[in-house]
């Protein structure tokens, strides 16, 4: 596979940056790059301006694109500000510019037929499930979400995305907010109330391997959007490869930049720690 053959790379205006408890809600007007964005997509932003040190590009899932309305294309992104990078960007001002390249890696795939659907989030996590919410709901899917952080102010849940999905959980593992504890707590409860069919997941890895467990014991179709460190985001670098299967169950080390960031969750070789698996394919004997 390539780089998504539909990223372009522009300098878009910032049309509105705002604080949203531990994140930033930010928007851009990008013009024709939102018109193939689609739900699990990611951008990679050139952060700290022309003569920064900072020369590797930032990714940040699409949290919403649309192709409509005043200013022609937005992206919006949600920004959680923690290292040089992030920070740099969540301190954009309004009418600001940043270059970015998208839509980059893979997109969620869509049911054919209306199904039950359980999107699960964790932190900012969460962003890419609302879009994806609105188009399955759209298709007549039954939409439960369940987002998790390690308290309150980290999950990400906008009111207008909770009227796209049926019932929303949150959990915490402060107990801050909805149900003390962790994603995983209370997935097996809603798989069954919900006769889940198909599982999405966003968030950091531990959280996606933990899903993942649950869902292969429940014999449930996992589609997760990994997030590993990625230095350049366009398939160059090989910093983002993590193990997967291939059809024939061999183990290969792919680009989580290009053959993801979505992949199907029971390919991937969880827990292996930025270690090369045994028996992976060329790997030394
Ligand atoms: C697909 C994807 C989607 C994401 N979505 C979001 C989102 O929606 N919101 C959000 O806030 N964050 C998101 N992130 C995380 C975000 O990219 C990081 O938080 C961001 O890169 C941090 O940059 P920083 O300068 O603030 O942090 P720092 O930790 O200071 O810098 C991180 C930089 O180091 C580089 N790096 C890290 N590890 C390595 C390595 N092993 N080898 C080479 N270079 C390395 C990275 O490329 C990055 O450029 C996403 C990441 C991925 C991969
Ligand atoms: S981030 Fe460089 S190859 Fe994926």
């Amino acid at each position: 596979m390539n780089i998504n053959p539909k990223a372009i790379q522009a300098s878009v205006e910032v049309l509105s940056n705002k604080k949203v408890g531990a994140y930033n809600h930010m928007v851009f007007a990008v013009g024709d790059m939102a018109v193939h964005a689609r739900p699990g997509n990611f951008v990679a932003i050139a952060v700290g301006g022309p003569s920064s040190s900072m020369i590797l590009r930032r990714a940040f899932a699409i949290y919403r694109a649309s192709n409509r309305g005043a200013y022609g294309g937005t992206i919006e992104l949600v920004v959680a500000a923690h290292g040089s990078g992030s920070k740099w960007l969540s301190e954009r001002s309004v009418h600001e510019k940043v270059d970015m390249v998208a839509p980059l890696g893979t997109a969620f795939g869509i049911p054919t037929e209306p199904v039950n659907a359980l999107l699960i989030g964790g932190g900012y996590g969460s962003a890419p499930l609302f879009g994806l919410a609105e188009i399955l709901k759209s298709r007549g899917c039954r939409v439960d979400m369940i987002l998790g952080a390690s308290t309150a102010g980290k999950i990400y849940a906008p009111l207008e995305g909770k009227r796209s999905v049926n019932i929303m959980t949150l959990t915490t593992e402060d107990g801050s907010a909805g149900e003390k504890g962790r994603v995983t707590d209370v997935m097996e409860k809603i798989i069954e109330r919900s006769q889940v069919e198909l599982i999405y997941s966003c968030g950091p890895m531990p959280m996606l391997a933990a899903v993942n467990e649950v869902a292969e014991r429940s014999q449930i179709i996992h589609q997760c959007a990994v997030e590993e460190s990625m230095a350049c985001g366009i398939g160059v670098c090989m910093t983002c490869v993590i193990p997967m299967r291939d059809e024939s169950g061999v183990i290969k080390m792919q680009r989580s930049c290009i053959e993801g960031p979505v992949v199907d969750g029971a390919r991937v070789v969880f827990g292996s720690d930025r270690r090369i698996p045994e028996g992976t394919w060329g790997a030394p004997q």
